[in-house]
């Protein structure tokens, strides 16, 4: 990471140290979407011929997901910005020869599950001690009921233990609203005898079903309802979309600091990941998008926000959150600086991920000068109507803490430090220099 001893934002250590406001300015093509990176990987690991994916993300939660793969035998080479899969079929993948470990990626252990649960192997998972906190029985129960004999230590959590067998497809209706656990179940019924049916009652990330789709199998999406018969998936050379939970930071940055505008050039825009981008517009923000194209049945395209000063309070639940649910971090963030009040509710399922995020968020906000109640299911937020107060921040070792509390560093008047700002390099390595690269003037305040 870059660092400038005379600048306005530098690195001390492991803390990020910002002497703001500092504006945002320019340009960013933040690295392949996380999990678009992901099922791609996953894919060219079970299509049978040869894959190349350029653009994949940077993050180390997709370098576990190489790891995982190679750990079944699959042959994966990095050649520059390119990496090539050699695929060979579900039938080509190895029992793994020792535990997996999925470090901080709850999408490897979870997609991963879904993969293996119907070889006829063994296969043990574990992670980080974040990770070893997550609930797993939300897949291990489907994939039981598959077939396959799951088991996970004492909670429902890692390690998770998998003998897999010949799987049969299920009707399944999600009682946690989850793209992970979505995805599992689809990957598993692609070679289970019968037809796989997975319903939601309110829409996650589509890129499982979309991209299976894309890739030759057979799926019918209908509104909340994902059918899929057992199927081969095709090889495919692609670039990955940047993504745009990543860019998010930048994007929500833009609306919360005067005088700034972001441009985020080529990120995923599929309806559900764009969702964030209409709360920022409902809350006040401009913002503009313009689709540009589809890659693996995904559309990308440009985002551009701009400062305007009107920024107001949101509020949203059980309908808006599972598509909004790594965003929600930025949106309460944001939240603190906007006029008026936001309340963010029905979304307890933030306490079950790298962080407890509604407690992190909490303890965090509560920094800024707005009002914060903590809820079971959320927060309340009274917003400054301004610049937050300058703040020593905690990541609480949480990539999108980290990097939310940053956009808050910049936005106020005086030094502000994120300590534990290496948490970005689970999904966004590049960040702080970036933001490094952004920092423009400071001219409204002064
Ligand atoms: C993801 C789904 C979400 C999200 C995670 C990535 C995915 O998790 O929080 O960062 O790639 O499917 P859940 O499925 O647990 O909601």
């Amino acid at each position: 990471m870059a660092s400038d001893d005379d600048s306005r934002i530098r690195l001390d250590g492991d803390t990020l140290v910002v002497e703001g406001p500092v504006v945002l300015a320019g340009t960013i093509r933040p690295p392949g979407d996380k999990s678009v990176s992901h099922r791609a990987l996953l894919m060219a690991a079970i299509a049978k011929g040869e894959s190349r994916i350029s653009n994949l993300s940077t993050g180390a939660d997709v370098s576990s997901t190489m790891r995982f793969l190679k750990c079944l035998g699959v042959g994966l080479q990095s050649r520059e910005a390119l990496v090539v899969v050699e695929g060979r079929g579900l039938e080509g993948l190895a029992e793994p020869t020792r535990v997996i470990d999925c470090q901080n990626s709850g999408t490897t252990m979870r997609l991963g599950s879904g993969l293996v649960a119907g070889l006829p192997y063994l296969s043990v998972l574990t992670g980080d001690a974040s990770l070893r906190r997550r609930p797993m029985d939300r897949v291990a129960v489907p994939l039981s009921s598959m077939g396959a004999a799951v088991n996970t230590s004492p909670g429902g959590v890692p390690p998770v233990m998998i003998r897999g067998r010949r799987l049969r497809g299920i009707e399944y209706e999600l009682p946690v609203a989850s793209a992970q656990v979505k995805g599992a179940i689809l990957l598993a019924g692609l070679a289970a005898e019968g037809r796989t049916l997975v319903k939601e009652k309110y829409p996650t990330r589509e890129h499982t079903e979309v991209m299976l789709k894309a890739l030759g199998a057979s799926v019918e999406i209908a509104d909340g309802e994902i059918c899929l018969e057992p199927s081969e998936v095709l090889p495919f050379h692609a670039e990955i979309p940047g993504d745009i939970s990543s860019a998010s930071f930048f994007l929500a940055g833009a609306a919360m600091i005067p005088n700034s505008t972001v441009e985020a050039e080529n990120v995923v825009l599929t309806p559900v990941r764009k969702r964030f981008a209409d709360i920022l517009v409902s809350m006040g923000a401009e913002i503009v998008c313009d689709c540009r194209g589809e890659v693996l049945g995904q559309s990308f395209g440009t985002l551009r926000a701009q400062w305007n000063g009107s920024l107001g309070g949101f509020s949203i639940g059980a309908r808006e959150i599972p598509s909004l649910i790594d965003e929600v971090v930025i949106l309460a963030t944001a939240a603190c600086l906007a006029r008026g009040t936001s309340l963010i509710k029905d979304a307890a399922e933030l306490r079950t991920k790298e962080s407890d995020r509604i407690a992190a968020l909490a303890r965090e906000l509560s920094k800024t000068g707005a009002f914060i109640e903590e809820r079971p299911d959320g927060l309340l937020i009274k917003g400054v109507n301004g610049p937050p107060v300058a703040a020593e921040y905690d990541s609480h070792g949480d990539h999108r803490i980290a990097m939310a509390t940053a956009m808050l560093a910049c936005a106020s008047k005086g030094v502000s430090r994120v300590h534990g700002i290496s948490a970005c390099a689970v999904s966004y390595p590049e960040f702080v220099s970036e933001l490094i690269r952004m920092a423009g003037s400071d001219h409204f305040y002064s």
